[in-house]
């Protein structure tokens, strides 16, 4: 089954994600960047935060920082069911919590029930992206349960792999979705610091990548329906 539009004359990419203090952000807008120039329609959509208040208002420089990352963020429009619905393909990304998918992240994820329900999320291409704040705190971890939720609705799930050199670079080589490691950074006036070059071009190639794969897609469903 195909929930794909193969009317319109553009591939409809959705970059939906959550970010706490500006990483996944970074790479987020990147996505956005290397759609645009690969000429697809792109929803860059941010999921709102679940709680009104810091989740940890004793750490008064990670506060300062989310607050900080809320503020430059606000003007993207929150993300809803309808960018998964209206899109032919679906980037997904989030920071590792606990080496799974943040608490907002998952509540959006869950009010896309009755989407997925009615089946109108089967045949649209997925990929993920992550950062976190230690490199093995959890990366493929998150990734996966990103990808495990893509399994459930049915999507064609498009990795970079490590097919091209860019994966390779020292700051990326996690082939299950393009990765970023903040460290120990979350600190006002300096957000998302650490995301380097290569993350942002490793992202832009992932998101060319799931594109190109969407495009054949739609020309042979497309094909298809003419037949
Ligand atoms: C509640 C919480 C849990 C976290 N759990 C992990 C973890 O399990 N492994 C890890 O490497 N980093 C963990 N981190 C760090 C974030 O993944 C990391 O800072 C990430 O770069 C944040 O992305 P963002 O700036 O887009 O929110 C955690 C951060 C928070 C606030």
């Amino acid at each position: 089954m195909s929930t794909a539009d193969t009317s319109s004359p553009t591939t409809k990419l959705s970059i939906v994600y959550y970010s706490g203090t500006g990483n996944v952000h970074k790479l987020a807008v990147a996505a956005e960047e290397a759609a645009a120039k690969a000429g697809a329609d792109v929803r860059l959509r941010r999921v709102p935060e679940y709680v009104e208040a810091s989740l940890a208002p004793e750490f008064t420089e990670w506060t300062e920082a989310w607050s900080e990352n809320a503020g430059a963020i606000a003007e993207i429009p929150a993300a809803t069911a309808d960018d998964l619905d209206w899109a032919d393909a679906i980037l997904l990304g989030g920071p590792g919590r606990f080496g799974m998918i943040a608490a907002p992240l998952k509540h959006f994820i869950e009010l896309a029930w009755p989407l997925n329900a009615r089946g109108g999320l089967a045949g649209k291409v997925m990929s993920s992206f992550t950062s976190t704040g230690a490199q093995h705190g959890g990366q493929e971890a998150t990734i996966l349960s990103l990808n495990t939720v893509f399994y459930h609705w049915g999507g064609i799930i498009v990795a970079p792999g490590i097919t091209d050199d860019i994966m390779s670079a020292p700051s990326n080589g996690n082939p299950y979705g393009v990765s970023s490691v903040s460290g120990p950074q979350a600190i006002p006036g300096r957000l998302a610091e650490n995301v380097t070059e290569d993350n942002l071009a490793a992202i832009g190639y992932q998101t060319r990548r799931m594109l190109e794969v969407a495009d054949a897609l739609r020309r042979g469903r497309r094909a298809g329906a003419d037949r």
